[in-house]
């Protein structure tokens, strides 16, 4: 449940200290996928966001951002039974794409996503594994509206609510295991 994938997450995850860069503590999540149960235990926690509260299913399609959002919401779709959609970094996609570009904690970047992956009207969750300064799933949002789905929300593993994410996300609802 819930409270196991949150204490998994806390036991296992390692703050880095100046990493990539002096100031920045890195949360690295690797010792939690490298664990099967906590592993597990987060993909269903993740997962609960795309069910209403009779456990049925309620979105369309999961969303992952490259790259760690990537191992998260691949899992969190199958689980759901419902397709999985990435969101990549600049000129990796091979077909029409929308672009987005948006500001990282630590630099400048574009996000695209296939202009044919979501549907109009596709109901969309968002899947990552940090929220910083929020400025991914804002862009996220934006590339699943270009497409002419409905953002219906983020899950996340982990918010750093110091950096005020939600001043960028605004009214999306967010729903994140640990709250740092
Ligand atoms: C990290 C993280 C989120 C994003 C959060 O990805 O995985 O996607 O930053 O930051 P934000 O809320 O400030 O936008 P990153 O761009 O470092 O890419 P990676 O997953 O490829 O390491």
């Amino acid at each position: 449940d819930r409270r196991t994938a949150q204490e998994a997450l806390e036991r296992l995850t390692v703050d880095v200290p100046d990493w990539p860069e002096k100031g920045v503590t890195f949360k690295d999540i690797t010792p939690v996928l490298a664990d099967h149960h906590a592993f597990s235990a987060i993909i269903t926690a993740l997962a609960a966001a795309g069910r209403d509260d009779h456990g049925n299913v309620v979105v369309d399609k999961v969303v992952g951002m490259e790259a760690r959002g990537f191992i998260l919401a691949a899992p969190v779709a199958l689980a759901l039974g419902i397709g999985f959609v990435p969101v990549r970094k600049a000129g990796k996609l091979p077909r029409e794409a929308h672009a987005v570009s948006y500001s990282l904690e630590y630099g400048e970047a574009i996000l695209e996503v296939h202009r044919d992956a979501i549907g109009a009207g596709e109901r969309v969750l968002m899947v990552d594994d940090v929220l910083a300064t929020g400025g991914t799933v804002e862009a996220t949002r934006q590339l699943i509206e270009a497409c002419g789905g409905v953002a219906t929300g983020a899950s996340v593993l982990m918010e750093l609510s110091f950096l005020d994410p939600r001043a960028v996300t605004g009214a999306l609802p967010i729903s994140t295991l640990l709250t740092v």
